[in-house]
């Protein structure tokens, strides 16, 4: 086996990356510096030529005939994963995600979240893998029902614990992004009726400030809430996630008390940290109509446009509400955001259906041509990258990546995926629109929620029985990417050459 470079040695003490097989962090050094050092068109001739035999040299000619190309992220550029408490944790037995798993028909397969990845004992060891990847940055969740057990009462240990953690991301040159709920609710909270309660929203902003309270030391880029549509649908529409309720109304109204406990949560936070920089997660699909020519098909994609992506946007910047959260002014939830997360990850095609009146009469398809990702997940659509942080850009907010991933075991997928997506993400970027960084979901396979461990979406897989971890190729081409701070066309070649043709056409 190849030995690793000496940096998270020398900080750490151990190797983190023992077992794992290796050589391609130390091919990428060479790879790096011809990156960098060649000039565009003529990689790497010279040498070569003068040494090599024939095939070789054939290879040499046909790659020069080939336009070579870098696409370059700004300097200061954040590279990242991002992860959850209770998807990563592991024994987070005190929330509703926990009882939920208890009960037979909720995940598939009968899978609970378990041990998860040991962060609760163990996360170093992911996050020296993080940094051996060169990342510098990293997103992850607090757990509240692990910080206020019971109502009022404040666990300081377990504060201590993720303090730990941050500090230990520090000392990796690793800057934190905290998220304060991701899903997750203590026991207590969900018996007393959770996010439909407004009385929710002061517990939430007296718990954020607990948290900026003891870990405001290591952090000051919080992101309150996570995918407040998609917990509201989920949770409250669909009923496929806790606390399983079938209701629009609900739902709204969930939705609504996630947005002011947002808000209420950004004024502590500034009231603690001056400096804070709060935003929020925001899930967003593109939805497309099934047939661009049809009148009913392209007012269906719109209605459900609004419901989903839309509404919550207008009520956190313009401070209205609109259909379906409500009607008239939310003035608390302006002026609320100091960036604007992005998590992405696919498109659909909406139909006019006169049958489906709870989905508002629309139907979601796939295009006959799409390619289809794994588990189900949806269309292969980089380009909804470029048109989510385009529509995005008209907010005037710095705009994090702040998921973005694909459900793929064998990692047949993802390699082109990740080269696509931050492909369109640089474009984004080259239109002056303000992305400051990505992160990718996720560092290592993880508990994905009503999928248990059926859906595979870590750079690192993971046996959750035996906690071993083997590193896929997209994990190392993504240390390249992030170690070049860029895309270099060799990358291209290497681990997606079908995207050549789109990429660097001619
Ligand atoms: C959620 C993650 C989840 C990911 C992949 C996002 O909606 O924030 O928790 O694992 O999607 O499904």
């Amino acid at each position: 086996m190849v030995k690793r470079k000496q940096k998270p040695d020398k900080v750490l003490g151990h190797d983190p990356f023992e077992g794992m097989d290796l050589e391609w962090l130390d091919q990428e050094q060479d790879l790096d510096q011809e990156e960098i050092e060649s000039a565009p068109g003529e990689a790497e001739a010279e040498p070569v030529l003068s040494t090599a035999e024939g095939p070789v040299l054939e290879q040499v000619i046909e790659r020069k005939l080939l336009p070579a190309a870098t696409f370059h992220f700004p300097a200061d550029f954040k590279w990242g994963v991002a992860t959850a408490a209770h998807q990563v944790e592991g024994n987070n037995t005190n929330n509703d995600w926990w009882d939920w798993e208890q009960e037979e028909g909720h995940i598939k397969n009968g899978y609970q979240s378990g041990l998860a990845c040991n962060w609760w004992e163990d996360a170093e060891a992911d996050f020296n893998r993080a940094a051996g990847l060169g990342l510098n940055a990293l997103r992850l969740s607090v757990e509240w029902s692990r910080v206020e057990p019971r109502p009022g009462e404040f666990d300081d240990s377990a504060l201590a614990r993720y303090g730990e953690m941050l500090q230990g991301l520090r000392e990796r040159n690793i800057e934190p992004m905290v998220t304060l709920h991701h899903f997750s609710n203590p026991r207590w909270l969900a018996e007393q009726g959770g996010w439909e309660d407004p009385e929710t929203v002061a517990l939430f902003a007296r718990f954020a400030c607990r948290v900026v309270k003891s870990l405001g030391e290591y952090c000051d880029l919080w992101c309150t809430i996570n995918e407040p549509n998609v917990y509201g649908y989920t949770g409250y529409l669909e009923g496929a996630r806790p606390p399983g309720q079938s209701d629009l109304r609900t739902a709204m109204r969930v939705i609504r008390h996630l947005l002011a406990g947002h808000a209420a949560a950004y004024r502590e936070i500034h009231a603690l940290q001056p400096q804070a920089r709060v935003g929020f997660a925001h899930n967003m699909r593109i939805f497309d109509p099934a047939n661009p020519r049809s009148p009913l098909d392209r007012r269906a994609a719109r209605t459900v446009d609004k419901v989903y992506n839309q509404a919550i946007l207008t009520a956190l910047t313009r401070g209205r509400w609109t259909l379906p959260l409500g009607f008239g002014l939310a003035w608390k939830l302006r002026r609320t955001l100091d960036w604007i997360g992005l998590n992405y990850y696919t498109r659909d095609l909406v139909a006019f259906d006169r049958t489906q009146r709870q989905a508002l009469f629309s139907r979601r398809l796939h295009a006959n041509d799409a390619e289809l990702l794994d588990g189900g997940y949806g269309e292969f659509y980089p380009r909804g990258m470029f048109r989510c942080l385009q529509r995005l850009a008209r907010l005037g907010l710095p705009i994090y990546v702040t998921e973005n991933g694909v459900p793929d075991d064998d990692d047949d997928q993802r390699p082109r995926y990740l080269l696509a997506h931050l492909h369109q993400m640089w474009r984004a970027i080259q239109r002056c629109y303000p992305v400051m960084g990505y992160y990718h979901w996720t560092l290592v396979d993880n508990f994905e929620w009503d999928d248990g461990w059926t859906l595979r979406f870590g750079l690192i897989a993971l046996d959750p029985e035996t906690q071993a971890r083997t590193v896929r190729r997209s994990a190392e081409l993504y240390a390249r990417v992030v170690r070049a701070n860029a895309i270099p066309s060799q990358i291209v070649d290497t681990y997606a050459p079908k995207l050549r043709a789109e990429l660097l056409p001619g």
